[in-house]
């Protein structure tokens, strides 16, 4: 389908852009530049398509509503940046059906049916890539899959949505709320049109999904991995956190077990060192990290959201279908079938931070109940000057099962001197964040 341009003599490659919001427009402005001339816009399309007009674009593309004329026309590749599963999915599949290539940054419908879709492209000669979902402008989907692809990976940790890692750090760093920090993720184009995708987890664990598919090779259902929201961390914690010398982020991570086809997974907010790989990653910035048997740990990271660096992401993958270099283009399925249960289950040091009303017996009454489940303490933080009325405080623990903790803590929620529920977060101590 690739003609030829006679100015370079390389193949010229049309595109659509379906879907022209924080994104869709980055790719416009970067195809727009002379970078390069072998890649041609020609359609844009999106609802109520005037709205959206702008005035930069080439008058020769073609503007429209219509997904049906988009695939009427002769593009070569349609990059889909609607997001969500309908009607992205059936829009791909038919864009596939009709003999085009796809490029998507939907990370939902990827880790939804990334497979059957990969499978749907082969089918029709045609090419599906995805970069952008995970990790924004990060090539880590294309190092996983050629970079590393020598090795056995077992684990994969990292931090994999911008938004949180935004607001954390501006909270942290600014001592800003946490509605502030959203709202400012949200005007730098950060956040998923619903934020609570990004600060509840399940942005993280769309993405962690189809890392453990193409990097573990594993097939988990999404949403079997438990995720924890950030919402319930509060500015007291970033306080007793840097205490401890760690900071709070949100921590996605996938391990292996073995002999198993079981996996542990999960997204959380967690504590990890501040000197760390993980706890350097600041603002919309990503980080993931891999193991394998032979290679070690391997490190990708880079700006994880915002329509410029994930438009590269995007822009990248159209090349790599117009030149058909890697292994990419070579009807590869880079995500697998094998099925994997997913266990909610880690051991760890834990941070628990009680908000209490206070009174004579409280540690006394906690311990009791650690003790029971054979929990150490390791530590109380208490900082003066709080009221007793609503008194912040912080016990740390030694390395426990989390459902161990869990069980403790459904006991301790029972006791009535609570103003808040108790928050726990992992500590991920040196050694166990970049695993
Ligand atoms: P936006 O909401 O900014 O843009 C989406 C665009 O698609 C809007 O212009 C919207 O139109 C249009 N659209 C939505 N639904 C339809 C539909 N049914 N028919 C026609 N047009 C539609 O989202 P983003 O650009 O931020 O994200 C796009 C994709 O990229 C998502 O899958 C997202 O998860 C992913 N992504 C985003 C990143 C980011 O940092 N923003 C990073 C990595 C991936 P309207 O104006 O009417 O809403
Ligand atoms: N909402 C996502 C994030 C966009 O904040 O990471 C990038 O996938």
């Amino acid at each position: 389908r690739l003609m030829d341009s006679r100015a370079t003599g390389q193949s010229e490659c049309t595109v659509a852009i379906v879907g022209f919001g924080t994104v869709g427009q980055a790719v416009a402005r970067i195809l727009k530049s002379d970078l390069h001339p072998t890649i041609r816009l020609t359609h844009i399309c999106n609802r109520d398509i005037q709205r959206k007009r702008v005035d930069w674009i080439d008058p020769d593309v073609v503007w429209t509503d219509s997904f049906d004329s988009v695939l009427a026309s002769s593009v070569d590749v349609v990059v889909e940046l609607i997001g969500g599963v309908s009607p992205a999915r059936s829009w791909i599949e038919r864009a596939l059906a009709a003999g085009k290539s796809v490029v998507t940054a939907n990370k939902q419908l990827i880790a939804e049916a990334g497979p059957a879709l990969l499978t749907q492209a082969s089918e029709h000669q045609q090419k599906l890539l995805f970069e952008a979902a995970v990790g924004g402008g990060i090539p880590v989907l294309r190092g996983l899959r050629e970079g590393v692809s020598g090795d056995k990976l077992y684990r994969i940790e990292g931090i994999l949505n911008g938004t949180c890692n935004y607001i954390l750090t501006r909270m942290e760093a600014e001592s800003i709320s946490f509605d502030e920090a959203l709202a400012e993720a949200q005007q730098l184009g950060y956040a998923e049109v619903d934020p609570t995708a990004d600060v509840d987890g399940y942005d993280a664990q769309a993405k962690l999904a189809i890392l453990i598919g193409v990097g573990l090779k594993r097939r988990v259902h999404a949403p079997n991995i438990p995720v924890t929201s950030i919402t319930a961390v509060r500015a007291i914690d970033f306080v007793y956190a840097r205490k401890l010398g760690y900071v709070v982020r949100q921590v996605a991570r996938a391990e292996l077990i073995p002999e198993s086809t079981a996996m542990h997974a999960s997204v959380q907010p967690a504590l990890v060192p501040e000197p760390s790989a993980l706890g350097r990653v600041g603002g919309s910035q990503n980080i993931v990290v891999v193991d394998g048997k032979f290679g070690g740990e391997t490190a990708f990271s880079g700006f994880g959201a915002g329509g410029d660096p994930t438009a590269v992401a995007v822009v990248s993958d159209v090349i790599s279908i117009s030149t058909k270099d890697s292994l990419l283009s070579e009807g590869w399925l880079p995500m697998s079938e094998m099925p994997s249960r997913v266990i909610a289950e880690f051991e760890a040091a834990h941070y628990v931070r009680f908000t209490v009303n206070d009174r004579p017996g409280v540690i006394a009454d906690l311990a009791e109940i650690f003790s029971k489940h054979r929990i150490n303490v390791d530590a109380v933080l208490q900082e003066p000057g709080w009221s007793k009325s609503e008194l912040p405080f912080v016990m740390t623990l030694e390395r426990c099962l989390s459902s161990t903790l869990k069980k403790a803590l459904s006991e301790i929620e029972q006791l009535n001197f609570h103003v808040r529920p108790p928050l726990w977060l992992p500590v991920l101590a040196k050694g166990e964040e970049v695993p």
